[in-house]
């Protein structure tokens, strides 16, 4: 059990369990899940895990869209997910590059629940990620997110090597640093106007976790 002690909440590691207990489903190649994997690789996790990640592709374009349109309001003062084939295009011709990974959260129903992705890879001496993602309505606050984020920091820290994870957040977007802080993610401080959301340079809170910290697995 971790426990996000100064929001006083625990987020139990049974209920969520993490990449040690992937079982791998219609994979070309096993891992790594880069940019460059042809096809749909699922992963799925035993126990009680009820997601299972997903490869984006074209495939998913419309029901991607539809679920952007439908999650408007969730979506509109945190984040700006691609809204058009255009940009949904685009989204997936970034995630080509090595410097990005993108994951579709699904539930065991196969429906889209939301979409995380780790953004500006750098290697080397740093060796770390930015995290971003969203929800889809309905699907949001059901622990689908908390579990898919278990499942990709697992992966980012065990099999990509990643060192370090850094989440920016609004300082009153609630809903994402009770995310984080449970998973076990530090607030470092704060940067002024430091993303543009929807048109706007925004203050972020810098969450962050260390590969030494993350014991979900
Ligand atoms: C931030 C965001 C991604 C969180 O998504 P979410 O779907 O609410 O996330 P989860 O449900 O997985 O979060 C865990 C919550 O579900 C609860 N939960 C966990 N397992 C659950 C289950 N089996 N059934 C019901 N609830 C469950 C957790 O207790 C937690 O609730 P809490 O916030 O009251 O502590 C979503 O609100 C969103 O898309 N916001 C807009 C975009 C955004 O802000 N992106 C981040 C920018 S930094």
């Amino acid at each position: 059990m971790i426990t996000g002690a100064s929001a006083g909440r625990s987020f139990d590691c049974s209920r969520t369990p993490c990449v040690r207990n992937y079982l791998c489903f219609g994979a070309r190649r096993a891992f790594p899940l880069g940019p460059t994997a042809v096809g749909m690789i699922r992963i799925c996790l035993r126990k009680r895990m009820r997601i299972v990640l997903e490869s984006p592709s074209h495939r998913r374009q419309d029901e991607f869209l539809r679920a952007v349109a439908r999650s408007r309001n969730l979506h509109r003062r945190w984040a700006s997910p691609p809204s058009t084939p255009a940009a949904f295009t685009e989204y997936l011709s970034r995630l080509k590059s090595a410097a990005h990974l993108g994951y579709f959260v699904r539930t065991d129903a196969d429906e889209l629940a939301g979409v995380i992705n780790i953004n500006d890879i750098v290697r080397g001496k740093s060796l770390s990620g930015y995290l971003g993602y969203y929800a889809f309505v309905p699907h949001d606050g059901r622990g689908y997110m908390a579990e898919g984020l278990c499942a990709v920091i697992s992966r980012a820290f065990r099999v990509l090597k990643v060192h370090r994870l850094e989440a920016n957040i609004q300082p009153h977007n609630t809903r994402s640093r009770r995310l984080v802080q449970g998973l076990g993610f530090r607030r470092e401080g704060v940067s002024p106007r430091y993303l543009k959301i929807a048109g706007r340079w925004c203050d972020h809170e810098r969450w962050a976790l260390a590969a030494e910290n993350w014991s979900h697995d």
